[in-house]
């Protein structure tokens, strides 16, 4: 045991978080919303960029547009997914009109100036911003919240609406709210969209495709 470890019940809790944390949306106390945004705040982020950016949308109209946004895409990706059109459309894919709080999430405009750690790799803005939203995630968990990421939108129609500059980037649409209940496992397998892989197909020895002994 490295002296550094948390206590048996601290690093119990944080396992807690990851695995009862559920993609899933009453009003919300302005005070854990400032925890949440607080936590996502510190976050990692390479070379210490914050490239992380929360727009609250607060005003009705605009959550309306923006839930139109989403339904074009989620109408553009069932025909997309051809012979699993109508399975798709069954499935609870956003919460925008239902949620509290609707927040979203945004890489930040001039991210060319950061190079370090992203010279060959510049999407590690993108990777810093996905832990904040995890950081949410789980501190929202920890709060009894649940978080619904949805990413079904055109991003320039939503970059126009929101007047963002050129060279931002919207990526993602957080449905914050209480849940009556959480799913014990994800919504998709519930659904039987999809199956948790095996964790032994996804780990390689040295080289690719090599199992781990
Ligand atoms: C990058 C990313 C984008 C996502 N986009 C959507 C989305 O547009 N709509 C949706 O319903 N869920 C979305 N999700 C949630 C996933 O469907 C969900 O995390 C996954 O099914 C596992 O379920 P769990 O989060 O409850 O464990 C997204 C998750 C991630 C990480």
């Amino acid at each position: 045991m490295t002296q550094n470890r948390y206590s048996d019940p601290d690093c119990a809790a944080i396992y807690r978080a990851i695995y009862e944390r559920r993609d899933i949306p009453d009003p919300i106390d302005p005070k854990i919303l400032v925890r949440l945004l607080d936590a996502a705040h510190h976050a990692p982020s390479v070379g210490f960029m914050q490239p992380w950016r929360f727009i609250r949308i607060s005003c009705q109209n605009l959550r309306k547009a923006i839930h139109g946004l989403v339904e074009q895409e989620r109408i553009r990706t069932a025909q997309a997914l051809s012979e699993r059109e109508d399975e798709f459309m069954k499935l609870k894919v956003e919460g925008i009109m239902e949620c509290p709080v609707v927040l979203v999430a945004a890489l930040c405009e001039r991210r060319d100036q950061y190079v370090f750690g992203r010279r060959t790799l510049p999407e590690m803005d993108l990777a810093s911003l996905a832990c904040a939203i995890q950081n949410m995630w789980l501190a929202a968990r920890a709060e009894g919240l649940g978080l619904g990421w949805v990413s079904m939108f055109e991003p320039e129609a939503l970059k126009n609406l929101l007047n963002m500059p050129e060279d931002s980037q919207p990526i993602a649409i957080l449905c914050l709210g209480h849940v009556e209940k959480f799913y014990d496992k994800p919504m998709l397998e519930q659904e039987q969209w999809e199956d948790r892989k095996d964790l032994n197909t996804l780990l390689f020895e040295n080289t690719w495709d090599t199992p781990c002994r």
